[in-house]
Protein backbone atom coordinates (compact mmCIF):
# COMPACT_ATOMS: atom_id res chain seq x y z
CA UNK A 1 0.00 0.00 0.00
CA UNK A 2 1.64 3.74 -1.00
CA UNK A 3 2.21 5.14 1.92
CA UNK A 4 1.02 8.80 1.07
CA UNK A 5 -2.87 9.36 -0.50
CA UNK A 6 -3.11 10.26 -3.74
CA UNK A 7 -4.19 13.66 -1.77
CA UNK A 8 -1.91 14.17 -0.10
CA UNK A 9 1.17 13.98 -3.20
CA UNK A 10 -1.40 16.51 -5.40
CA UNK A 11 -1.12 19.18 -2.28
CA UNK A 12 2.94 18.24 -1.62
CA UNK A 13 3.53 18.30 -5.80
CA UNK A 14 1.22 21.80 -6.49
CA UNK A 15 0.59 23.50 -3.10
CA UNK A 16 -1.91 26.07 -2.89
CA UNK A 17 -1.49 29.41 -1.47
CA UNK A 18 1.85 29.54 -1.11
CA UNK A 19 3.13 32.84 -0.34
CA UNK A 20 3.56 36.17 1.85
CA UNK A 21 0.88 38.45 2.20
CA UNK A 22 2.04 42.13 2.60
CA UNK A 23 0.28 44.01 5.84
CA UNK A 24 -1.23 40.70 6.64
CA UNK A 25 -3.52 41.01 9.86
CA UNK A 26 -2.35 38.41 11.43
CA UNK A 27 0.67 35.95 11.15
CA UNK A 28 1.52 32.56 13.30
CA UNK A 29 4.98 30.85 13.03
CA UNK A 30 5.34 27.82 14.86
CA UNK A 31 7.81 24.78 14.62
CA UNK A 32 8.79 21.38 15.81
CA UNK A 33 11.88 21.42 17.90
CA UNK A 34 12.44 17.43 16.76
CA UNK A 35 12.53 17.52 12.95
CA UNK A 36 13.21 21.17 12.76
CA UNK A 37 10.36 21.95 10.08
CA UNK A 38 8.64 25.86 10.33
CA UNK A 39 5.56 27.02 9.08
CA UNK A 40 4.14 30.48 9.10
CA UNK A 41 0.77 31.57 8.31
CA UNK A 42 0.02 34.63 7.37
CA UNK A 43 -4.47 35.80 7.28
CA UNK A 44 -5.86 39.04 6.10
CA UNK A 45 -9.06 39.28 7.90
CA UNK A 46 -12.31 41.56 7.09
CA UNK A 47 -15.34 41.81 9.09
CA UNK A 48 -14.13 38.40 10.30
CA UNK A 49 -14.00 36.88 7.65
CA UNK A 50 -10.76 34.99 6.26
CA UNK A 51 -10.75 36.83 2.78
CA UNK A 52 -7.04 35.35 2.28
CA UNK A 53 -4.18 33.33 3.82
CA UNK A 54 -1.27 31.75 2.00
CA UNK A 55 1.85 30.21 3.84
CA UNK A 56 5.32 29.34 3.62
CA UNK A 57 6.50 26.19 5.12
CA UNK A 58 9.74 24.97 5.32
CA UNK A 59 9.73 21.27 5.91
CA UNK A 60 8.76 17.45 4.88
CA UNK A 61 6.32 17.06 2.24
CA UNK A 62 3.08 16.49 4.67
CA UNK A 63 4.15 19.64 6.27
CA UNK A 64 3.51 21.40 2.92
CA UNK A 65 0.44 19.05 2.10
CA UNK A 66 -1.04 20.07 5.42
CA UNK A 67 -0.36 23.61 4.94
CA UNK A 68 -2.43 23.72 1.64
CA UNK A 69 -5.30 21.74 2.47
CA UNK A 70 -5.66 23.96 6.06
CA UNK A 71 -5.65 27.21 3.85
CA UNK A 72 -7.74 25.80 1.54
CA UNK A 73 -10.28 24.70 4.27
CA UNK A 74 -9.91 28.24 5.84
CA UNK A 75 -10.41 30.49 3.20
CA UNK A 76 -13.55 32.38 2.97
CA UNK A 77 -14.35 31.11 6.57
CA UNK A 78 -15.16 32.84 10.00
CA UNK A 79 -12.43 33.48 12.06
CA UNK A 80 -14.43 31.25 14.86
CA UNK A 81 -14.46 28.37 12.12
CA UNK A 82 -10.99 28.29 11.33
CA UNK A 83 -10.24 28.48 14.93
CA UNK A 84 -12.25 25.25 15.75
CA UNK A 85 -9.73 23.85 12.81
CA UNK A 86 -8.18 20.37 13.96
CA UNK A 87 -4.89 18.93 12.39
CA UNK A 88 -7.56 15.56 12.46
CA UNK A 89 -9.65 17.50 9.89
CA UNK A 90 -6.69 18.24 7.95
CA UNK A 91 -5.48 14.80 7.96
CA UNK A 92 -8.70 13.41 7.03
CA UNK A 93 -9.44 16.00 4.41
CA UNK A 94 -5.89 14.55 2.70
CA UNK A 95 -7.55 10.86 3.18
CA UNK A 96 -5.18 10.44 6.02
CA UNK A 97 -1.29 10.89 6.84
CA UNK A 98 0.75 7.98 8.20
CA UNK A 99 0.65 8.12 11.94
CA UNK A 100 4.44 8.97 12.34
CA UNK A 101 3.68 11.85 9.88
CA UNK A 102 0.30 13.32 12.16
CA UNK A 103 2.61 15.76 13.49
CA UNK A 104 3.29 17.60 10.76
CA UNK A 105 -1.00 18.68 10.02
CA UNK A 106 0.01 19.44 14.05
CA UNK A 107 2.07 22.23 12.77
CA UNK A 108 -0.68 23.24 10.22
CA UNK A 109 -3.38 23.65 13.19
CA UNK A 110 -1.13 25.53 15.81
CA UNK A 111 0.17 28.40 12.75
CA UNK A 112 -3.69 29.10 12.39
CA UNK A 113 -4.23 29.73 15.84
CA UNK A 114 -1.38 31.28 16.19
CA UNK A 115 -2.07 33.90 13.47
CA UNK A 116 -5.27 34.56 14.66
CA UNK A 117 -4.17 34.70 18.50
CA UNK A 118 -1.75 37.34 16.77
CA UNK A 119 -4.71 38.95 14.99
CA UNK A 120 -6.28 39.45 18.23
CA UNK A 121 -3.42 40.94 19.61
CA UNK A 122 -2.87 43.74 17.13
CA UNK A 123 -6.48 44.77 17.18
CA UNK A 124 -6.04 45.35 20.86
CA UNK A 125 -3.12 47.89 20.07
CA UNK A 126 -5.27 49.70 17.87
FE1 LIG B 1 8.14 17.35 10.99
FE2 LIG B 1 6.74 16.76 8.86
S1 LIG B 1 8.44 15.64 9.66
S2 LIG B 1 6.60 18.53 10.08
Amino acid sequence: MALYSEKVMEHFRCPRNVGVIENADGIGEVGNAKCGDIMKMYLKIDNDIITDVKFETFGCGSAIASSSMATELIKGKPVSEALALTNKAVAEALDGLPEVKMHCSVLAEEAIKNAIEDYYAKRKEK
